[in-house]
Order: structure tokens, then sequence, then C-alpha cells
């Protein structure tokens, strides 16, 4: 009894996130996470090259997260494969598809950008890439192989229309802790975000857009803000924005390097106020800040990428919640202005 119990979960929970994704039910494999899921997916795609007699050529974007950088530069590290890494740019909010097009080899065997960047929110230009790599497949002829086509997609469902199928990919990342709310099972938060995802989505861009617009409105006259990633080509996912905050005298003379708001300070004093956000940095002891890699990733100045924090909004954030948000971050930069 309990077994057929436990079995009817995982299968309401696999239907419901095939739907989310634009799968058929089988095609969805269960891993411990994102992290083993993007592993697979690399170590398959090398496998593959082997069977096919080629020295594995991967091409990867340069603001993957750690879960499919990590395992492609410690396999590249080993010999195993060729490794591209793709620069990505504000503009473009991702790596392009021309680049992608241009990065393509006769050994190439798998091609992995994620959909939505966990930091900056951008979103990729997929089906642009897809269609590249299917035309240089077809430019090849009948007997090249398949190019596989991955995305992680763990920060775009629930917050962007996500269909697999319609995108032509070989394999998505999803990544349940990133949908389920507390007392949610994955079946729920799913079904949810399958009936509810054009309310959700509006939602949160309504707070985050209120989020933005107060920041600029009450930033103190002595400090800036620096949006990254607010106008890209592709559009964000609605529930993330990115920023610095620096002085603007600093930022005016061209010496942001020496602000005092490295964002660890800043996200420290903001965790005492209840307000939880995501730091671009690590300051260490020494007071040297090491920014985000991701951020310097996509070409933003290293001094302005120290003082970076990402803010993400839910389902059930308010557009109060902007001006509790943005009265807690000025007060924290005082705090640490005066430290
Ligand atoms: C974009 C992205 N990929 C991969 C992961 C890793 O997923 P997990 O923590 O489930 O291993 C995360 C984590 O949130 C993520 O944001």
């Amino acid at each position: 009894m309990q077994g057929r119990l436990a079995r009817k979960a995982i299968e309401d929970a696999r239907g419901w996130v095939a739907k989310a994704v634009g799968v058929a039910a089988a095609d969805v494999v269960f891993t411990s996470g994102g992290t083993e899921a993007n592993n697979m997916v690399v170590r398959t795609a090398v496998e593959y090259g082997k069977k096919l007699g080629v020295r594995p050529h991967v091409v990867v974007s340069g603001i993957e997260h750690p879960a499919t950088l990590a395992p492609a530069q410690h396999l590249a590290s080993l010999g195993e494969i060729d490794l591209t890494v793709l620069r990505a740019s504000l503009d473009e909010g991702a790596v392009s598809a021309s680049d992608v097009a241009a990065a393509l080899r006769p050994e190439t065997v798998l091609v992995s950008v994620m959909l939505v960047n966990n930091e900056t929110g951008c979103i990729a230009d997929l089906p642009g890439i897809v269609k590249a790599v299917r035309d240089w497949e077809s430019r090849l002829g009948p007997a090249a192989h398949r190019v596989l086509v991955h995305t992680d997609a763990a920060q775009a469902i629930g917050k962007i229309q996500v269909d697999a199928q319609a995108l032509g990919i070989d394999y998505l990342t999803f990544t349940g802790h990133n949908v389920v709310k507390a007392n949610e099972a994955l079946d729920q938060a799913c079904e949810l975000v399958v009936k509810n995802l054009e309310t959700y989505t509006a939602a949160m861009a309504l707070v985050r857009s209120e989020i933005e617009k107060k920041l600029e409105a009450t930033c103190p006259k002595h400090l800036a803000v620096v949006f990254h990633g607010r106008q890209t080509r592709n559009g964000r996912a609605p529930n993330t924005t990115n920023f610095s905050v620096v002085e603007r005298a600093l930022l005016e003379s061209g010496s942001a390097k020496q602000s005092k708001l490295c964002s660890s300070r800043i996200v420290e004093r903001l965790s005492a106020a209840g307000v939880l956000a995501s730091r671009g940095s690590a300051c260490h002891s020494g007071g040297v800040a090491v920014p985000s890699p991701v951020l310097v990733a996509y070409g933003i100045d290293a001094s302005i990428a120290q003082n970076a924090l990402r803010i993400s909004v839910g389902r059930d954030s308010a557009v109060t919640d902007a001006d509790a948000f943005c009265e807690a971050l000025w007060q924290s930069c005082e705090q640490v202005l005066s430290s």
C-alpha cells in the first residue's frame, strides 16, 4: 500500500513536471537536483562523442551555473574534451546565436546554454541558438551527427513559458526547489504554474518594476544605482533584478574600486533588517572583494560587479514590499559607509 502511494506521488509529479516544461511524462528523469542533472548531460554528451569516434567538443556560455561549467572544465582539464566557453554580453543578455554558430565544429557533441541566468534573470535566444545548430547540421549533410542542445532552465520554470519540444532541444534541467514554496509538493507547484503562469508572471513583473522605479526615485544624491541586464535583447525573467550601488563621486571619477559598498557588507546589514538579498561578490577579511564570475563574464567591470545585489520576488510578493526594501537598503548603505 505504502509502495503504491509512493509510486502514485512520483507519477503525479512526473506528469506535472512534464506539462510544465512541454515534454512527455516518459521523458522526465528524476535526479538529486540541478547539479546532478547538468553533470549527467555533460557526461552523456561525452560518451556520445566517444561512441561516434570523435574527440568530443563542447560549447558552453561563460555565464553558466557552476553545475555546468565545473564538470565541463574538469573534463577539459583531463583532456577528455575540447571546450569552448563563449562570451556573453549584457546587450544580448546571454551568448548570441551567431557566436554559437561560429563555435561549432564537426566534433561538436553538445551546446549548453542556460535559458534564464540565475544572477541577472536575462533570457537567452534559445530558438535562435537551436536554429543555428540545426542549420549547421543540415549544411554538413545527412552523415552529420546530431549536436545535442541542453538548456539549464532551473531559473525559468514558473517565471517564463517553457516548451522544450517547441524549442527543439535535447535536454533541459529543471529544479523543483526553484518552483516549490513551503508546504507545497512538486506536483502541486507545477500544476499551479501550468494553470496560472500568466498571472504569476504579471504579478512578479509589477513588483520588480516597482522596486526598480523606487530605487531610482529614492536613491540618495551621494549614491548611484547601476542596473545589470535591465535592457537586453531577449528580455528578463519577471522575478529578478540585479544592480550595484556605488558612491556617486567614486563612480564619476572612475574609482569605484575604492567603494566601501561591497555587496557582502550590504547583504549582511539587509539580512539583519530581515531582507534577503543575494550578493554579487564575496568580501574577504582583508577587505578585498571578489566579484561574481558571472557578472564579470558578462563584461561588467569588476569594480562595479563587486557591489552587485540580486533581488528576487516571488508569487506572493506585494507592490508595497518595494518601499520597505528601498528603506532597508539605503539604511544599510549608510551603516556600511559610516562603519
Ligand atoms: C541555474 C541553476 N542551475 C543549477 C542549479 C543547481 O541546482 P541544485 O541546487 O538543485 O543542485 C541552480 C541552483 O539553484 C541554478 O540556479
